[in-house]
């Protein structure tokens, strides 16, 4: 991890000479909720590949481009797209864009996702507020030696998401009549969806919804100190006992129709970062 400060400080420099102001919140914006990006106002964007040390966006409904810029009022940073594990990244590289938006400047961080529903009462479209998380990567971003520079040996995860932020969301999701529910996302390599036993098994250990991403990302936020909102979009209802077939395509387009719901959420809860 020794060698991440100094990727870190080219991958800044490299954005400061086209952007210099300070962005409050870094914004994940995962499978097909990319659009929320487009509305940054006046904005600067990067592509990935003309970053330093940025991997190179493969996964379908992930445009892959940092965007800088103000939205609903707040000066923000973007990934409009992120990486995943099953693209053949690192943990490390995966979350390497945390730790960019993080030296820029923002203490916040919001991250969104596209997950299976194992709760039996979410339904496809529905919204929901991480309020933990389960590793099942069997992976870690933080192997290695520590850089104590960027944080803890040991970070403490009793809190991973803000309690204050989830209920801002769901305050906001009642205001527009949205379904939010609150619960906890686990995350799996993948890439393959969940034979029933799987899903089975992550429905008894606590899990509501399943994914490929956000828990590495988090885990990173918490080693450097960032408040965390995450929201997940249930883009397929995966109950064991009702399953039916799931494809990446029809993830990401059920994600980008409920994406106007997480749109309006997070607009919300914006302004009430910006102080
Ligand atoms: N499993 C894992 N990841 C996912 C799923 C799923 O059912 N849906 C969207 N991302």
């Amino acid at each position: 991890m020794l060698k991440l400060a100094g990727q870190i400080d080219e991958a800044v420099a490299g954005i400061r000479r086209q952007y210099q102001r300070r962005p409050r919140v870094a914004i994940i914006l995962g499978s097909g909720l990319g659009g929320l990006a487009d509305e940054i106002d006046p904005a600067i964007a990067f592509a990935y590949s003309d970053l330093p040390h940025f991997p190179r966006s493969t996964a379908i409904g992930h445009r892959g481009r940092l965007v800088c810029g103000r939205l609903a009022d707040v000066e923000v940073v973007a990934m409009q797209g992120r990486f995943h594990s099953y693209e053949g990244y690192s943990q490390q590289q995966i979350t390497f864009p945390v730790r960019v938006m993080k030296a820029l400047g923002a203490e916040t961080l919001i991250v969104t996702n596209a997950a299976g529903g194992v709760n039996p009462h979410y339904r496809a479209g529905d919204l929901m507020v991480i309020d933990d998380q389960i590793n099942l990567m069997f992976d870690n971003p933080l192997i290695g030696v520590n850089d104590d520079r960027l944080g803890p040996r040991f970070p403490d995860m009793s809190q991973p998401y803000c309690a204050q932020l989830q209920q801002t969301a769901l305050a906001a999701a009642r205001k527009h009549g949205i379904v939010a529910h609150r619960g906890v996302y686990l995350a799996v390599k993948g890439p393959n969806y969940e034979p029933r036993a799987e899903y089975r098994f992550y429905r008894q250990i606590g899990a509501d919804a399943v994914g490929m991403s956000t828990v590495p990302e988090v885990i990173v936020a918490a080693h450097a100190s960032m408040r965390v909102l995450g929201i997940s979009v249930i883009s397929n209802a995966c109950s064991p006992e009702a399953l039916s077939e799931t494809s990446g395509e029809q993830v990401v387009q059920v994600a980008a129709v409920a994406g106007v719901k997480l749109r309006k959420i997070v607009l919300d809860v914006l302004p009430t970062l910006a102080v």
